[in-house]
């Protein structure tokens, strides 16, 4: 692999993304062949906040290739407790870790590790961001269970606003030829126009349906979300919003038979519980498939020889990003770095966000 850090699946290129896939199918039938491909290495997962997927993906995903695992779960329990700054952690667990796995509420944030770690970085997500280790579960999921990532038309219902896997996933299918988005949300929740701006400069298109049922006949898949409660300024805000959109058996008469529903999960109450007997219902194997997908992504990243280089710090820009969910407003000492969008527009280097020059 090319890329040191996964911070977005969007560092990897196609061909790395085919293989990794084909790698998890491989790993799937054949687990005996992969049990000591990491055998002396250390997986360090650093979760700012809570998981049970991604977390313990990882850590079997480690143990299962014969490697080992250090890290917290919760920070309260690190001496982030006692005010030690993202950079020195990092900076530490960096020469301790083979690999680390980043979960953290601030967008952000995993590119923010990546430029003090000696060893690769995992983004498994940052704030309402990116979740790139999502997005690959839920690659490898379309493409054991779509046969292929190409031509199909993907449902995005829920919070399309804060779902930072809404996002990875967007941003990896739009580089697939013919794939069309139906975003089912309310006005409140659609996707940010960065997103919006990334399908639109593919080849791929969207609509945006306020309807489930509207939405239902035309798709190939289905990729529900829960209302994302953590990332809302006040409970009565979030309350408006949860419930609207709710999967249950009747919504899926009007479905496809051969339509796959997938999630992310945890979920609320967005899919109703006897749609899990259903067989188009794919997310609970879908959380297997992720397991197989981080045991492949972490072989390659190990495998490629490119970690443990110094850090390498960028000058930092006068203006300072105006998302106050971004990690440089919270960690001072980052470096503001942006990256060019047209007319008096920067984007943010690490949360993606747009700030007026
Ligand atoms: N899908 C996902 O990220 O689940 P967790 O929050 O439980 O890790």
């Amino acid at each position: 692999m090319k890329t040191k850090h996964v911070v977005d699946l969007a560092d990897l290129s196609h061909e790395e993304l085919l293989d990794i896939i084909r790698l998890a199918n491989d790993i799937r039938l054949h687990p005996a062949d992969y049990s000591d491909t990491c055998r002396g290495k250390i997986l360090a997962t650093l979760f700012y906040e809570p998981s049970t997927r991604t977390q313990m993906s990882f850590k079997t995903a480690m143990l299962r290739l014969g490697g080992s695992i250090i890290g917290f779960d919760n920070p309260q329990n690190s001496s982030v407790s006692k005010g030690e700054s993202l950079k020195d952690t990092i900076t530490v667990v960096g020469g301790y870790a083979d690999i680390i796995a980043i979960r953290h509420p601030l967008e952000g944030t995993a590119a923010a590790a990546a430029m003090y770690s000696a060893s690769p970085v995992i983004n498994a997500g940052d704030g309402g961001h990116l979740h790139p280790t999502q997005t690959l579960t839920d690659v490898v999921t379309l493409y054991n269970e779509m046969g292929g990532l190409e031509n199909l038309t993907i449902g995005l219902c829920g919070d399309l606003k804060n779902g930072r896997t809404v996002h990875s996933l967007i941003k990896t299918m739009s580089t697939f030829k013919g794939n069309r988005f139906v975003l089912i949300s309310t006005p409140e929740l659609t996707v940010p126009q960065y997103i919006k701006d990334i399908i639109n400069s593919s080849d791929c298109g969207y609509v945006e349906v306020p309807s489930l049922s509207e939405a239902m006949p035309m798709l190939d898949v289905l990729y529900m979300t829960r209302i994302q409660r953590e990332r809302f300024a006040s409970e009565e805000e979030y309350r408006r919003q949860n419930g609207v959109f709710v999967l249950d058996k009747e919504k899926l008469r009007g479905a496809k038979k051969t339509m796959r529903i997938l999630h992310p999960l945890p979920r609320v109450d967005e899919i109703d519980v006897e749609v899990d007997y259903d067989e188009r219902a794919k997310y609970f194997i879908q959380t297997v498939y992720g397991m197989y997908g981080r045991m492949a992504l972490m072989i390659r990243m190990l495998e490629s020889g490119n970690r443990r280089t110094a850090a390498r710090v960028m000058p930092t820009h006068p203006i300072r990003c105006c998302n106050p969910k971004c990690i440089t407003a919270s960690e001072k000492y980052l470096p503001a770095v942006f990256r060019e969008a047209g007319g008096d527009m920067l984007l943010c280097r690490y949360c993606d966000g747009r700030t007026l020059v």
